[in-house]
């Protein structure tokens, strides 16, 4: 080989090594590039999981965009059950057979694969089952020709409609405490030509691995959110019942209150014509009412029991009229023995003897009739009661006044069973509420709860309590269910110091208290007329409290 001969092979070797070389940057860069653009989806994908809140939805989304990836004719999403023991299907789709279930068109009612044989052993025969009790990925090009896992049931699929089940990839999703949640299992990769069904690759098994990690991780962030709430709604309403509970004579108030509070706000979003047409609250709105609805009375956890549903004048944690009735019986006795000791002559007077324990058993029954509380206290009754109250009996051997100042001033309660002090203890608990809730750190979609629940008490006309708020101050929600307090308040049966009013008279009650803007005369008129009083009759009250037509 002469020198020319030499140089020659050598620009062609260099140029093959150059143009070798070309190729094999240009072969990285389209990787590299396709790579990015994967990654790229993926990120996409990943930001769009974490922000769908609707469950249902959720699960489309993880098959449709895995069998994207993959191109993929169908594609199964198995959940894991809360006992790990089966996978349950949430999503079935054929995109040739058109079959699409589960998610957001209703639960699949197939029944789930277990993962436990009879006698206790892993299913492994299952394909999914497998791929769940242990982790592995299973990529198998052609099912029939498989080996190692049952395909009884996708054969008997496929003879009835007719489908040819060959490529499947079966990936598991793990959350992050590297838990299994479920399986994600795909079926039939399309080739290039959309028809052809051709293996699954190894990158669009990488690809599926990352998306499941991805929808594993979705999906169990959507669970815990949907399981502190549930905590959360389940601890409020432990915490209502226990206020319940605190009377046995309101028992149910809270939720009933809840309930037509619900109602009311549901009618007001049905209106499309009027002054509530352009009303419309959310569901987060809705629950945020809803919440507050069942802490409105979360207050009284500080009232004192007895004065919750102070059946009596007298009563504190005891009924003191028992302790009148000995006095009385001591007075008694006492006249008779200062009758004996004076006129010594007992048989001539018994006609005054008589006399004196008729008028002390009249007026011990007057005592009784008025600290019953359910009659209104003229002031001819009351300067009865500071008569009686002058009588003097021996005790250590003083004179001292029948009753006590207290007793007196109790007994000439006017109206109702409460006196002024514990009137404001009762009140007292709408500021309690506020103070509770308002320390409480709700998340912003509730943030209206303090306000909405410490308002229950408030009045449109500025005379509610405790702040004496006025219409310009109180919301709609507020207003909603203010009334909704006030007509189960009405309303509610066998309470020991008011009687259950019929639907007549408490629908009357209301209407003069939306006459005095007390509530809100629009809401109340959306009441009546939309019959929401009615329903809410049917469900709650006693048949003898219901004297209107329509229900
Ligand atoms: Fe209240
Ligand atoms: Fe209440």
């Amino acid at each position: 080989m002469n020198g020319q001969d030499a140089d020659h092979r050598c620009a062609t070797e260099n140029n093959q090594t150059n143009h070798l070389l070309n190729r094999i940057v240009a072969e990285i860069q389209r990787f590299t590039e396709d790579q990015m653009k994967q990654i790229k989806r993926l990120t996409r994908i990943g930001t769009a999981l974490s922000a769908e809140q609707n469950i249902e939805r959720l699960f489309e989304m993880i098959i449709e965009e895995a069998r994207k990836f993959t191109n993929a004719d169908g594609g199964t999403l198995y959940i894991m059950s809360d006992d790990n023991r089966e996978l349950q299907f949430a999503i079935v789709q054929t995109e040739t057979l058109k079959i699409r279930m589960g998610g957001t068109g209703g639960k699949i009612t197939w029944t789930p694969v277990r993962l436990y044989n009879a006698d206790a052993t892993p299913n492994h025969s299952n394909v999914s089952a497998y791929v769940a009790l242990t982790g592995n990925i299973v990529n198998i090009p052609d099912v029939y020709a498989s080996e190692g896992f049952d395909f009884k049931g996708t054969r008997s699929f496929d003879a009835q409609t007719g489908y040819r089940s060959k490529s499947m990839l079966v990936v598991p999703m793990k959350d992050h405490r590297n838990d299994i949640i479920g399986v994600l299992q795909l079926l039939n990769a399309r080739g290039d030509s959309g028809k052809d069904v051709v293996p699954f690759t190894y990158e669009s098994q990488e690809m599926t691995e990352s998306l499941a990690s991805l929808a594993a991780v979705a999906l169990s962030n959507n669970r815990l959110i949907r399981e502190l709430e549930n905590l959360m709604e389940s601890f409020i309403r432990a915490i209502a019942a226990t206020i319940d509970e605190k009377s046995p004579y309101t028992g149910g108030h809270v939720r009933r209150v809840a309930e037509l509070t619900m109602d009311i706000a549901r009618k007001v979003n049905d209106m499309e014509q009027g002054s509530y047409a352009e009303v419309h609250f959310s569901d987060d709105e809705l629950k945020e009412l809803q919440i507050a609805a069942w802490l409105h009375d979360v207050g009284k956890i500080t009232t004192p029991e007895y004065v919750i549903d102070k059946a009596t004048k007298l009563e504190t944690v005891y009924d003191g009229i028992e302790l009148l009735r000995l006095r009385f019986a001591l007075v008694g006795i006492q006249e008779e023995m200062r009758r004996l000791q004076c006129q010594r002559a007992p048989a001539s007077d018994s006609g005054e003897s008589n006399a004196v324990h008729a008028q002390l058993e009249d007026e011990f029954r007057f005592l009784y009739e008025t600290n019953l509380g359910s009659e209104r206290m003229s002031d001819e009754m009351m300067d009865h009661v500071r008569a009686i109250a002058a009588r003097t009996c021996e005790v250590d051997g003083k004179q001292e006044a029948l009753l006590t100042e207290k007793e007196v001033e109790n007994l000439n309660i006017r109206q109702g069973t409460l006196n002024p002090a514990e009137r404001e203890i009762v009140k007292n608990h709408a500021a309690v509420t506020h103070k509770i809730l308002s320390q409480l750190p709700f998340p912003k979609k509730l943030r209206h709860v303090p306000e909405y629940a410490a308002t229950h008490h408030e009045a449109l006309n500025g005379k509610g309590y405790p702040r004496g708020l006025d219409a310009g101050q109180l919301s709609l929600q507020s207003r909603i269910l203010a009334m909704a307090d006030i007509f189960e308040a009405l309303t509610a049966k066998d309470r020991p110091y008011a009687k259950a009013r019929t639907l007549s008279e408490a629908m009357h009650i209301m209407s003069i208290m939306a006459n005095d803007r007390h509530i809100d005369p629009g809401l109340f008129d959306l009441f009546k007329r939309e019959g929401i009083y009615l329903d809410y009759a049917r469900r709650e009250l006693a048949p003898q409290q219901i004297d209107l037509p329509g229900v």
